[in-house]
């Protein structure tokens, strides 16, 4: 079974290129290396000990996909390709749109032509907005408050628009929570471009000196320490949650929607706390004000993967720290030596 991995050379796509290849699928990687470098597919190569093949290419690029699925005998598709930066999409929403949602639709009629009717989405628990209760069940009303969180909403629609359209396509919807952690080899692991905006890939570049200390941003949420509340996946979790996803897409028709977390609520004191006490480093911090657009609390109910994909975490609090931290100490520069 042949797999395309669009994005396979970003944080969660790499990664999940590794699972598939354990769990014995062919994989082909396309990436415009936007947001990723093609270091990562020596990485892979010497992980998984064979050359992952790769084309580069836009997934806005409606010939070069049509000769791709020409080319190759696709069986599914694992589509991560995207950008994901909240408040860069606030700054281009133009970009975000035409790189997220046409890049989306060119990839669906490319998919339609050459009849491969199996995808697996990357959505985001951004798409439960900031009215719902938690846990976050895949039935609760979706919404957004920024261009990308709108971005994903809209391709959730889209997808689901074409499930209704044609009975022959198998549709699945993962949206994740907050995912972090590394490979155990520390060979591959998130590369954020620029100053990090997300909580842990800030936190293991103050660990490692290039950034001063950590901003919290604000203490006075309805939350154990007044800190804000998330539910963070290792990426390692996340891309078994894939291959569950594909299996069980082999097996029934329409458009599924799964949360992919742990379910556990853990703030941003407690986050910085396990990395301090596994990883024994200090993380100077203070507390500044709140960020706009943020929310107290977002965990997932895991009830429904469980229950349907048989999908359930393996990987600690403390593997999360740990592992993010082994992959930032031995790759300084990224994927340059
Ligand atoms: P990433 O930026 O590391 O990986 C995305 C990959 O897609 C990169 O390699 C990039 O070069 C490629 N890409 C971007 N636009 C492209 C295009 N037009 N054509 C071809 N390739 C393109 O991001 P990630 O963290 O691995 O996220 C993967 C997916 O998961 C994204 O869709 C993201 O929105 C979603 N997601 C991420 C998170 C998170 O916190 N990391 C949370 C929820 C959902
Ligand atoms: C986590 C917590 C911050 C940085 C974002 C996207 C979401 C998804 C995952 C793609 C919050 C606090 C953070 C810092 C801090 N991505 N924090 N100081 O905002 O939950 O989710 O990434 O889909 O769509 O919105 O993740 O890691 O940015 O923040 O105090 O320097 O850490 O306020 O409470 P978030 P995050």
């Amino acid at each position: 079974m042949k797999v395309l991995v669009t994005g396979g050379a970003g944080y969660i796509g790499s990664h999940t290129v590794l699972t598939l290849k354990s769990a014995g699928y062919d994989v082909l990687i396309y990436d415009n290396f936007s947001n990723s470098s093609q270091a990562v597919l020596e990485r892979l190569e010497e992980l998984s000990g064979e050359a992952i093949p790769f084309v580069e290419g836009d997934i806005r690029d409606q010939e070069r996909l049509d000769d791709l699925f020409q080319q190759h005998s696709i069986d599914s598709v694992i589509h991560f390709a995207g950008l994901k930066a909240v408040g860069e999409s606030v700054l281009k929403p133009i970009e975000y749109y035409d790189n997220n949602v046409s890049g989306t639709v060119t990839l669906l009629k490319a998919m339609k032509k050459a009849g491969v009717k199996n995808i697996v989405f990357s959505s985001s628990a951004t798409v439960y907005g900031s009215n719902n209760q938690v846990p976050f069940t895949e039935g609760m009303p979706t919404s957004a408050t920024n261009p990308y969180g709108y971005s994903k909403v809209m391709i959730e629609q889209i997808l689901s628009d074409v499930a209704k359209s044609d009975p022959e396509w198998t549709i699945t919807l993962l949206r994740y929570f907050n995912p972090i952690g590394a490979h155990k080899s520390g060979r591959i692991g998130e590369l954020p471009n620029g100053v990090p905006n997300n909580l842990m890939p800030y936190i293991t570049q103050v660990a490692v000196g290039k950034l001063d200390h950590l901003r919290v941003f604000g203490n006075d949420y309805d939350t154990v320490d007044g800190t804000g509340v998330r539910d963070y996946i290792h990426v390692l979790d996340l891309a078994r949650g894939h291959v569950k996803a594909l299996q069980k897409n082999a097996a029934v028709k329409g458009v599924k929607t799964y949360n992919l977390g742990t379910g556990e609520g853990v703030s941003v004191l407690q986050l910085v706390q396990a990395f301090e006490k596994y990883n024994d480093i200090k993380i100077p911090y203070e507390i500044v004000e709140r960020r706009d657009g943020d929310i107290a609390t977002c965990y997932a109910s895991c009830e429904k993967a469980q229950r349907e994909l048989g999908f359930t975490t393996e990987e600690s609090l403390k593997d999360m720290v740990v592992d993010s931290w082994r992959w930032q100490k031995q790759n300084p520069k990224g994927y340059e030596q």
